[in-house]
Protein backbone atom coordinates (compact mmCIF):
# COMPACT_ATOMS: atom_id res chain seq x y z
CA UNK A 1 0.00 0.00 0.00
CA UNK A 2 3.28 2.06 -0.02
CA UNK A 3 3.23 2.46 -3.60
CA UNK A 4 1.55 6.49 -4.57
CA UNK A 5 -1.83 5.82 -6.20
CA UNK A 6 -1.76 5.92 -10.17
CA UNK A 7 -2.88 8.81 -11.82
CA UNK A 8 -4.22 10.25 -15.53
CA UNK A 9 -1.69 11.52 -17.47
CA UNK A 10 -3.73 14.20 -18.80
CA UNK A 11 -7.16 15.88 -19.03
CA UNK A 12 -8.00 14.61 -22.47
CA UNK A 13 -6.90 11.03 -21.05
CA UNK A 14 -9.06 11.18 -18.48
CA UNK A 15 -11.91 13.03 -20.55
CA UNK A 16 -11.86 9.88 -23.26
CA UNK A 17 -11.51 7.76 -20.56
CA UNK A 18 -14.39 8.52 -19.07
CA UNK A 19 -16.44 8.78 -22.53
CA UNK A 20 -15.30 5.32 -23.32
CA UNK A 21 -16.35 4.39 -20.01
CA UNK A 22 -20.38 6.15 -20.72
CA UNK A 23 -20.59 5.00 -24.66
CA UNK A 24 -20.93 1.65 -24.93
CA UNK A 25 -23.71 -0.93 -25.47
CA UNK A 26 -25.72 1.43 -24.16
CA UNK A 27 -25.13 4.03 -26.86
CA UNK A 28 -25.24 1.93 -29.84
CA UNK A 29 -27.35 -0.98 -29.31
CA UNK A 30 -29.73 -0.20 -26.71
CA UNK A 31 -30.70 3.48 -27.22
CA UNK A 32 -31.80 2.42 -30.83
CA UNK A 33 -34.11 -0.17 -30.13
CA UNK A 34 -35.53 1.54 -26.77
CA UNK A 35 -36.35 4.49 -28.83
CA UNK A 36 -37.41 2.61 -31.69
CA UNK A 37 -40.24 0.79 -29.37
CA UNK A 38 -41.23 4.05 -27.46
CA UNK A 39 -41.92 6.47 -30.10
CA UNK A 40 -38.69 7.47 -31.28
CA UNK A 41 -38.11 11.51 -31.25
CA UNK A 42 -40.57 11.71 -27.49
CA UNK A 43 -38.20 9.17 -25.98
CA UNK A 44 -35.33 10.67 -27.00
CA UNK A 45 -36.54 14.08 -25.48
CA UNK A 46 -37.23 12.34 -22.74
CA UNK A 47 -34.00 10.80 -22.48
CA UNK A 48 -31.93 14.41 -22.58
CA UNK A 49 -33.79 15.63 -20.24
CA UNK A 50 -33.41 12.82 -17.92
CA UNK A 51 -29.93 13.05 -18.47
CA UNK A 52 -29.48 17.04 -17.72
CA UNK A 53 -31.89 16.83 -14.51
CA UNK A 54 -30.62 13.16 -13.10
CA UNK A 55 -27.36 12.57 -15.24
CA UNK A 56 -25.27 15.54 -14.14
CA UNK A 57 -25.57 15.93 -10.71
CA UNK A 58 -24.76 12.22 -9.79
CA UNK A 59 -22.21 11.96 -12.75
CA UNK A 60 -20.82 15.66 -10.53
CA UNK A 61 -21.16 13.65 -7.31
CA UNK A 62 -19.62 10.51 -8.51
CA UNK A 63 -16.43 12.51 -9.75
CA UNK A 64 -16.39 14.61 -6.82
CA UNK A 65 -16.75 11.76 -4.13
CA UNK A 66 -13.67 9.81 -5.91
CA UNK A 67 -11.33 12.69 -6.08
CA UNK A 68 -11.55 13.98 -3.02
CA UNK A 69 -10.80 10.37 -1.10
CA UNK A 70 -8.90 9.18 -4.33
CA UNK A 71 -10.24 5.85 -3.20
CA UNK A 72 -12.64 2.96 -4.29
CA UNK A 73 -16.09 3.39 -4.08
CA UNK A 74 -15.95 1.05 -0.65
CA UNK A 75 -13.24 3.07 0.72
CA UNK A 76 -15.06 6.27 -0.86
CA UNK A 77 -17.84 6.37 0.84
CA UNK A 78 -16.16 5.24 4.29
CA UNK A 79 -14.01 7.54 4.08
CA UNK A 80 -16.11 10.72 3.81
CA UNK A 81 -19.23 9.72 6.07
CA UNK A 82 -16.91 8.39 8.67
CA UNK A 83 -19.37 4.77 9.25
CA UNK A 84 -19.36 1.71 8.43
CA UNK A 85 -23.00 1.71 7.31
CA UNK A 86 -22.22 3.93 4.31
CA UNK A 87 -19.29 1.63 2.97
CA UNK A 88 -22.20 -0.61 2.01
CA UNK A 89 -23.44 1.44 -0.87
CA UNK A 90 -19.81 1.12 -1.79
CA UNK A 91 -20.54 -2.77 -1.53
CA UNK A 92 -23.46 -2.49 -3.57
CA UNK A 93 -21.15 -0.85 -6.96
CA UNK A 94 -18.59 -3.58 -6.60
CA UNK A 95 -21.32 -5.95 -6.35
CA UNK A 96 -22.86 -4.28 -9.03
CA UNK A 97 -19.80 -3.92 -11.15
CA UNK A 98 -19.27 -7.92 -11.04
CA UNK A 99 -22.88 -8.28 -12.28
CA UNK A 100 -23.12 -6.28 -14.87
CA UNK A 101 -19.40 -7.23 -16.81
CA UNK A 102 -20.36 -10.87 -16.27
CA UNK A 103 -23.03 -10.65 -18.96
CA UNK A 104 -22.07 -7.45 -20.73
CA UNK A 105 -18.37 -9.60 -21.52
CA UNK A 106 -21.72 -11.85 -23.12
CA UNK A 107 -22.60 -9.57 -25.72
CA UNK A 108 -19.35 -8.32 -26.14
CA UNK A 109 -18.30 -11.48 -27.37
CA UNK A 110 -21.48 -11.27 -30.31
CA UNK A 111 -20.23 -8.09 -31.30
CA UNK A 112 -16.72 -10.35 -32.04
CA UNK A 113 -18.65 -13.00 -33.65
CA UNK A 114 -20.28 -10.42 -35.53
CA UNK A 115 -17.38 -8.52 -36.67
CA UNK A 116 -16.01 -11.77 -38.35
CA UNK A 117 -19.20 -12.93 -39.84
CA UNK A 118 -19.04 -8.88 -41.96
CA UNK A 119 -15.42 -10.33 -42.55
CA UNK A 120 -16.14 -13.39 -44.03
CA UNK A 121 -19.22 -12.03 -46.08
CA UNK A 122 -22.55 -13.79 -44.14
CA UNK A 123 -24.30 -11.53 -44.76
CA UNK A 124 -24.05 -10.92 -48.26
CA UNK A 125 -27.20 -13.45 -49.10
CA UNK A 126 -29.35 -12.25 -46.35
CA UNK A 127 -33.17 -10.19 -47.91
CA UNK A 128 -34.75 -7.61 -45.63
CA UNK A 129 -37.28 -9.15 -43.93
CA UNK A 130 -36.37 -13.03 -44.49
CA UNK A 131 -36.19 -15.15 -41.50
CA UNK A 132 -32.67 -15.85 -42.19
CA UNK A 133 -30.78 -13.21 -40.41
CA UNK A 134 -33.21 -13.87 -37.33
CA UNK A 135 -32.17 -17.86 -37.65
CA UNK A 136 -28.47 -16.99 -38.08
CA UNK A 137 -28.56 -14.95 -34.57
CA UNK A 138 -30.69 -17.86 -32.99
CA UNK A 139 -28.56 -20.64 -34.03
CA UNK A 140 -25.39 -18.68 -32.95
CA UNK A 141 -26.98 -17.67 -29.64
CA UNK A 142 -27.81 -21.92 -29.07
CA UNK A 143 -24.41 -23.16 -29.88
CA UNK A 144 -23.08 -24.19 -26.09
CA UNK A 145 -19.35 -23.15 -26.68
CA UNK A 146 -18.76 -20.77 -29.50
CA UNK A 147 -20.75 -17.47 -28.11
CA UNK A 148 -18.80 -19.09 -24.80
CA UNK A 149 -15.55 -18.63 -26.50
CA UNK A 150 -15.97 -15.24 -27.93
CA UNK A 151 -16.64 -14.24 -24.23
CA UNK A 152 -13.71 -15.63 -22.99
CA UNK A 153 -11.81 -13.75 -25.56
CA UNK A 154 -13.55 -10.22 -24.70
CA UNK A 155 -12.67 -11.20 -21.41
CA UNK A 156 -9.36 -11.48 -21.85
CA UNK A 157 -8.79 -8.32 -23.90
CA UNK A 158 -10.62 -6.10 -20.62
CA UNK A 159 -8.03 -8.16 -18.57
CA UNK A 160 -4.83 -7.31 -20.27
CA UNK A 161 -5.89 -3.66 -20.88
CA UNK A 162 -7.21 -3.43 -16.84
CA UNK A 163 -3.99 -4.73 -16.15
CA UNK A 164 -1.50 -2.51 -17.53
CA UNK A 165 -3.30 0.35 -14.99
CA UNK A 166 -4.80 3.41 -15.33
CA UNK A 167 -2.40 5.18 -17.45
CA UNK A 168 -0.67 2.87 -19.98
CA UNK A 169 -3.97 1.13 -20.06
CA UNK A 170 -7.22 2.62 -19.54
CA UNK A 171 -5.87 6.05 -20.43
CA UNK A 172 -3.44 4.42 -23.27
CA UNK A 173 -6.00 2.67 -25.62
CA UNK A 174 -8.92 4.76 -24.71
CA UNK A 175 -6.53 7.54 -26.45
CA UNK A 176 -6.28 4.65 -29.33
CA UNK A 177 -9.70 3.45 -29.34
CA UNK A 178 -12.32 6.23 -29.04
CA UNK A 179 -11.17 8.78 -31.78
CA UNK A 180 -11.26 5.29 -33.84
CA UNK A 181 -15.11 5.18 -32.75
CA UNK A 182 -16.07 8.46 -33.37
CA UNK A 183 -14.10 8.34 -37.34
CA UNK A 184 -16.28 5.04 -37.86
CA UNK A 185 -19.17 6.58 -36.51
CA UNK A 186 -19.43 9.62 -38.78
CA UNK A 187 -18.19 7.20 -41.79
CA UNK A 188 -21.63 5.34 -40.96
CA UNK A 189 -23.42 8.44 -40.25
CA UNK A 190 -22.72 10.12 -43.68
CA UNK A 191 -23.49 6.72 -45.43
CA UNK A 192 -27.09 6.93 -43.92
CA UNK A 193 -27.90 9.95 -44.52
CA UNK A 194 -27.33 9.74 -48.19
CA UNK A 195 -29.70 6.60 -48.76
CA UNK A 196 -32.49 7.56 -50.49
CA UNK A 197 -34.91 7.62 -48.26
CA UNK A 198 -33.16 8.81 -45.06
CA UNK A 199 -35.14 11.38 -44.56
CA UNK A 200 -37.98 9.29 -42.66
CA UNK A 201 -35.37 8.16 -40.80
CA UNK A 202 -34.42 11.66 -39.47
CA UNK A 203 -38.14 12.45 -39.26
CA UNK A 204 -38.95 9.47 -37.19
CA UNK A 205 -35.42 10.11 -34.67
CA UNK A 206 -36.11 13.91 -34.26
CA UNK A 207 -40.04 15.00 -35.60
CA UNK A 208 -41.95 14.20 -31.81
CA UNK A 209 -45.28 12.21 -32.42
CA UNK A 210 -46.14 12.17 -28.38
CA UNK A 211 -48.99 9.96 -28.82
CA UNK A 212 -46.49 7.00 -28.97
CA UNK A 213 -44.48 7.38 -25.83
CA UNK A 214 -45.99 4.92 -23.07
CA UNK A 215 -45.47 5.48 -19.21
CA UNK A 216 -42.79 2.27 -20.03
CA UNK A 217 -41.02 4.37 -22.00
CA UNK A 218 -40.63 7.27 -19.32
CA UNK A 219 -39.52 4.96 -16.77
CA UNK A 220 -37.10 3.28 -19.50
CA UNK A 221 -35.56 6.43 -20.35
CA UNK A 222 -35.22 7.61 -16.71
CA UNK A 223 -33.34 3.97 -16.38
CA UNK A 224 -31.10 4.53 -19.67
CA UNK A 225 -30.11 7.56 -18.52
CA UNK A 226 -28.20 6.10 -15.62
CA UNK A 227 -26.55 3.13 -17.41
CA UNK A 228 -25.48 5.26 -20.69
CA UNK A 229 -23.40 7.58 -18.07
CA UNK A 230 -22.07 4.87 -16.34
CA UNK A 231 -23.95 5.63 -13.30
CA UNK A 232 -24.90 4.31 -9.77
CA UNK A 233 -22.48 1.56 -9.01
CA UNK A 234 -19.30 3.46 -8.66
CA UNK A 235 -17.09 3.42 -11.76
CA UNK A 236 -16.81 7.08 -12.00
CA UNK A 237 -16.14 7.57 -8.23
CA UNK A 238 -13.26 5.41 -9.61
CA UNK A 239 -12.34 7.33 -12.38
CA UNK A 240 -12.60 10.21 -10.29
CA UNK A 241 -10.30 9.04 -8.35
CA UNK A 242 -7.40 9.25 -10.18
CA UNK A 243 -7.67 12.50 -10.78
CA UNK A 244 -5.91 15.26 -9.52
CA UNK A 245 -7.49 18.11 -7.73
CA UNK A 246 -6.37 20.49 -10.23
CA UNK A 247 -8.56 19.22 -12.49
CA UNK A 248 -11.75 21.12 -13.31
CA UNK A 249 -14.62 18.43 -12.83
CA UNK A 250 -17.90 20.56 -14.04
CA UNK A 251 -16.30 21.70 -17.94
CA UNK A 252 -14.96 17.61 -17.84
CA UNK A 253 -18.43 16.19 -16.91
CA UNK A 254 -20.11 18.73 -19.53
CA UNK A 255 -17.80 17.45 -22.19
CA UNK A 256 -18.25 13.44 -21.09
CA UNK A 257 -22.32 14.13 -21.39
CA UNK A 258 -22.26 16.22 -24.68
CA UNK A 259 -20.20 13.07 -26.46
CA UNK A 260 -22.03 10.07 -24.87
CA UNK A 261 -25.51 11.98 -25.75
CA UNK A 262 -23.69 13.00 -29.22
CA UNK A 263 -22.97 9.30 -29.97
CA UNK A 264 -26.21 7.99 -28.96
CA UNK A 265 -27.82 10.37 -31.31
CA UNK A 266 -25.39 9.43 -34.70
CA UNK A 267 -25.93 5.98 -34.05
CA UNK A 268 -29.74 6.25 -34.29
CA UNK A 269 -29.10 8.35 -37.14
CA UNK A 270 -26.73 5.65 -39.24
CA UNK A 271 -29.61 2.95 -37.93
CA UNK A 272 -32.74 4.35 -38.54
CA UNK A 273 -32.00 6.00 -42.10
CA UNK A 274 -31.55 2.59 -43.09
CA UNK A 275 -33.69 1.12 -41.29
CA UNK A 276 -36.43 3.38 -42.75
CA UNK A 277 -35.10 3.35 -46.20
CA UNK A 278 -35.39 -0.18 -46.18
CA UNK A 279 -39.09 0.24 -44.97
CA UNK A 280 -38.20 -2.61 -42.07
CA UNK A 281 -39.87 -1.87 -38.58
CA UNK A 282 -37.99 0.30 -36.16
CA UNK A 283 -39.94 -1.59 -33.07
CA UNK A 284 -38.12 -4.50 -33.90
CA UNK A 285 -36.60 -4.87 -30.23
CA UNK A 286 -33.22 -6.17 -28.87
CA UNK A 287 -32.57 -7.75 -31.89
CA UNK A 288 -32.16 -4.48 -34.04
CA UNK A 289 -28.69 -4.62 -34.48
CA UNK A 290 -28.23 -8.38 -35.04
CA UNK A 291 -30.91 -9.32 -37.11
CA UNK A 292 -32.24 -6.61 -38.71
CA UNK A 293 -29.34 -4.60 -39.48
CA UNK A 294 -27.45 -7.31 -41.36
CA UNK A 295 -30.53 -7.47 -43.76
CA UNK A 296 -29.40 -4.15 -45.02
CA UNK A 297 -26.46 -4.15 -45.63
CA UNK A 298 -26.18 -6.20 -48.75
CA UNK A 299 -28.39 -4.02 -50.45
CA UNK A 300 -25.85 -1.02 -49.81
CA UNK A 301 -22.94 -0.49 -52.26
CA UNK A 302 -20.48 -1.44 -50.40
CA UNK A 303 -22.30 -2.86 -47.67
CA UNK A 304 -20.06 -5.65 -46.68
CA UNK A 305 -17.57 -2.65 -45.91
CA UNK A 306 -19.82 -1.19 -43.80
CA UNK A 307 -21.04 -4.36 -41.95
CA UNK A 308 -17.22 -4.92 -40.52
CA UNK A 309 -17.29 -1.17 -39.55
CA UNK A 310 -20.66 -1.36 -37.76
CA UNK A 311 -19.85 -4.85 -35.67
CA UNK A 312 -15.99 -3.24 -34.95
CA UNK A 313 -17.66 0.01 -34.17
CA UNK A 314 -20.15 -2.10 -31.66
CA UNK A 315 -17.26 -4.07 -30.04
CA UNK A 316 -14.89 -1.12 -29.44
CA UNK A 317 -17.82 0.90 -27.35
CA UNK A 318 -18.46 -2.17 -25.66
CA UNK A 319 -14.63 -2.83 -24.46
CA UNK A 320 -14.10 0.48 -23.43
CA UNK A 321 -16.87 0.31 -21.16
CA UNK A 322 -16.51 -3.32 -19.79
CA UNK A 323 -12.94 -1.99 -18.76
CA UNK A 324 -13.97 0.63 -16.69
CA UNK A 325 -16.60 -1.83 -15.41
CA UNK A 326 -13.71 -4.24 -14.29
CA UNK A 327 -11.36 -1.33 -12.85
CA UNK A 328 -13.90 -0.93 -10.20
CA UNK A 329 -13.06 -4.18 -8.81
CA UNK A 330 -9.42 -4.32 -9.24
CA UNK A 331 -9.32 -0.77 -7.88
CA UNK A 332 -11.51 -2.28 -4.46
CA UNK A 333 -9.10 -4.71 -4.24
CA UNK A 334 -6.04 -2.98 -4.79
CA UNK A 335 -6.83 -0.02 -2.52
CA UNK A 336 -8.86 -1.84 0.38
CA UNK A 337 -7.11 -5.26 0.48
CA UNK A 338 -3.38 -4.21 -0.74
CA UNK A 339 -3.39 -6.35 -3.37
CA UNK A 340 -0.98 -6.10 -6.47
CA UNK A 341 -3.11 -4.89 -9.65
CA UNK A 342 -1.88 -7.51 -11.90
CA UNK A 343 -3.03 -10.38 -9.27
CA UNK A 344 -6.20 -8.34 -8.56
CA UNK A 345 -6.97 -8.39 -12.87
CA UNK A 346 -6.63 -11.43 -13.28
CA UNK A 347 -7.95 -13.67 -9.91
CA UNK A 348 -11.22 -11.70 -10.42
CA UNK A 349 -11.60 -11.11 -14.07
CA UNK A 350 -11.16 -14.82 -14.14
CA UNK A 351 -13.86 -15.19 -12.05
CA UNK A 352 -16.09 -13.00 -14.33
CA UNK A 353 -15.09 -14.92 -16.56
CA UNK A 354 -16.25 -17.97 -15.56
CA UNK A 355 -19.76 -16.40 -14.31
CA UNK A 356 -19.77 -14.85 -17.86
CA UNK A 357 -19.22 -18.41 -19.47
CA UNK A 358 -22.87 -19.91 -17.07
CA UNK A 359 -24.73 -16.70 -18.43
CA UNK A 360 -24.06 -17.54 -21.92
CA UNK A 361 -24.69 -20.77 -21.66
CA UNK A 362 -27.79 -20.00 -20.06
CA UNK A 363 -28.95 -18.97 -23.58
CA UNK A 364 -28.58 -22.08 -25.53
CA UNK A 365 -30.24 -24.83 -23.38
CA UNK A 366 -28.32 -24.70 -20.24
CA UNK A 367 -29.51 -22.42 -17.90
CA UNK A 368 -28.97 -23.19 -14.40
CA UNK A 369 -32.37 -21.08 -13.23
CA UNK A 370 -34.17 -24.30 -15.80
CA UNK A 371 -35.56 -26.20 -12.91
CA UNK A 372 -36.59 -22.86 -10.86
CA UNK A 373 -37.89 -20.76 -13.81
CA UNK A 374 -37.65 -20.20 -17.17
CA UNK A 375 -35.87 -17.15 -16.71
CA UNK A 376 -32.85 -17.35 -17.83
CA UNK A 377 -29.50 -16.65 -15.68
CA UNK A 378 -28.17 -14.22 -18.42
CA UNK A 379 -31.52 -12.15 -17.75
CA UNK A 380 -31.57 -12.70 -14.73
CA UNK A 381 -27.93 -10.48 -13.95
CA UNK A 382 -29.24 -8.02 -16.76
CA UNK A 383 -32.56 -6.98 -14.82
CA UNK A 384 -30.79 -7.78 -11.30
CA UNK A 385 -28.07 -5.50 -11.96
CA UNK A 386 -29.93 -2.54 -15.05
CA UNK A 387 -33.45 -2.67 -13.28
CA UNK A 388 -32.61 -2.14 -9.31
CA UNK A 389 -29.09 -1.95 -8.19
CA UNK A 390 -28.11 0.98 -10.47
CA UNK A 391 -30.72 3.38 -9.42
CA UNK A 392 -30.94 2.32 -5.52
CA UNK A 393 -27.29 2.92 -5.97
CA UNK A 394 -27.68 6.05 -7.88
CA UNK A 395 -30.18 7.39 -5.17
CA UNK A 396 -28.31 6.58 -2.31
CA UNK A 397 -25.24 8.07 -3.70
CA UNK A 398 -28.21 11.40 -4.14
CA UNK A 399 -29.05 10.88 -0.38
CA UNK A 400 -25.36 10.44 0.63
CA UNK A 401 -24.51 14.00 -1.02
CA UNK A 402 -27.67 15.56 0.89
CA UNK A 403 -27.68 13.84 4.10
CA UNK A 404 -24.45 12.71 5.21
CA UNK A 405 -21.45 14.80 3.30
CA UNK A 406 -23.10 17.83 3.00
CA UNK A 407 -24.07 20.33 -0.32
CA UNK A 408 -21.38 22.85 1.04
CA UNK A 409 -19.13 20.42 1.37
CA UNK A 410 -19.76 18.99 -2.34
CA UNK A 411 -19.79 22.89 -3.50
CA UNK A 412 -16.47 23.16 -2.12
CA UNK A 413 -14.70 19.91 -3.96
CA UNK A 414 -15.98 21.57 -7.05
CA UNK A 415 -14.31 24.63 -6.70
CA UNK A 416 -10.74 23.09 -6.90
CA UNK A 417 -9.63 23.32 -10.48
CA UNK A 418 -12.34 26.25 -11.07
CA UNK A 419 -12.07 28.52 -8.23
CA UNK A 420 -13.95 31.54 -9.17
CA UNK A 421 -17.05 28.73 -8.97
CA UNK A 422 -20.05 29.72 -6.98
CA UNK A 423 -23.51 28.13 -6.73
CA UNK A 424 -25.87 29.10 -4.12
CA UNK A 425 -26.60 25.83 -1.71
CA UNK A 426 -30.09 25.73 -1.89
CA UNK A 427 -29.91 25.48 -5.97
CA UNK A 428 -27.67 22.76 -6.02
CA UNK A 429 -29.47 20.84 -3.20
CA UNK A 430 -32.94 21.82 -5.34
CA UNK A 431 -30.89 19.38 -7.85
CA UNK A 432 -30.19 16.20 -5.81
CA UNK A 433 -33.65 16.53 -4.26
CA UNK A 434 -34.90 16.09 -7.62
CA UNK A 435 -32.77 13.47 -8.68
CA UNK A 436 -33.18 11.10 -5.72
CA UNK A 437 -37.09 11.90 -6.17
CA UNK A 438 -37.03 10.91 -9.72
CA UNK A 439 -34.72 7.39 -9.12
CA UNK A 440 -36.68 6.92 -6.12
CA UNK A 441 -39.74 6.97 -9.23
CA UNK A 442 -38.27 4.66 -11.23
CA UNK A 443 -37.51 1.92 -8.54
CA UNK A 444 -40.74 1.99 -7.43
CA UNK A 445 -42.23 1.53 -11.12
CA UNK A 446 -39.81 -1.47 -11.58
CA UNK A 447 -41.12 -2.47 -8.43
CA UNK A 448 -44.75 -2.22 -8.95
CA UNK A 449 -44.27 -3.62 -12.47
CA UNK A 450 -42.99 -6.87 -11.35
CA UNK A 451 -45.36 -7.42 -7.68
CA UNK A 452 -48.09 -6.48 -10.45
N1 LIG B 1 -22.30 3.16 -19.99
C1 LIG B 1 -22.05 1.92 -20.65
C2 LIG B 1 -22.98 1.80 -21.84
O1 LIG B 1 -23.67 2.72 -22.20
C3 LIG B 1 -22.18 0.73 -19.76
C4 LIG B 1 -21.43 0.87 -18.50
C5 LIG B 1 -20.10 0.94 -18.35
C6 LIG B 1 -21.96 1.03 -17.22
N2 LIG B 1 -19.78 1.13 -17.04
C7 LIG B 1 -20.91 1.18 -16.34
C8 LIG B 1 -23.25 1.08 -16.77
C9 LIG B 1 -21.12 1.39 -15.01
C10 LIG B 1 -23.46 1.28 -15.42
C11 LIG B 1 -22.42 1.46 -14.54
O2 LIG B 1 -23.04 0.76 -22.45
Amino acid sequence: MTKAREQWGTRIGFILAAAGSAVGLGNIWKYPHMAGEHGGAAFTLVYLFCIIIVGLPILLAEFAIGRKTQLNPVGAFWTLSGSKAWKWVGFLGVAAAFIILSFYSVVGGWTLKYSFLGLSGAFNELLPGSEAASQMYDAFIAKPFEPVLWHLIFMGLCILIIARGVKSGIERWSKILMPLLIVILVILVIRGVTLEGAAAGLEFLFKPKWGDLDAGGVVAALGHSFFTISLGMGAMITYGSYLTPKSDLIRSSLAIIVLDTAIALMAGIAIFTAVFAFGQDPAEGEGLIFVVLPTLFPQIPGGSFFAILFFFLLFLAALTSAVSILEVVTAYFIDEKGWDRVRATFLFGGVIAAVGAVAALSMSGYNILAPITNFTFFNLLNVVSYKYMLPIGGFLTAVFVLARWGIPQFIEELKYGLPGFKAPVAVVAAFFIVAAIVVAYIIIQEIVAVVS
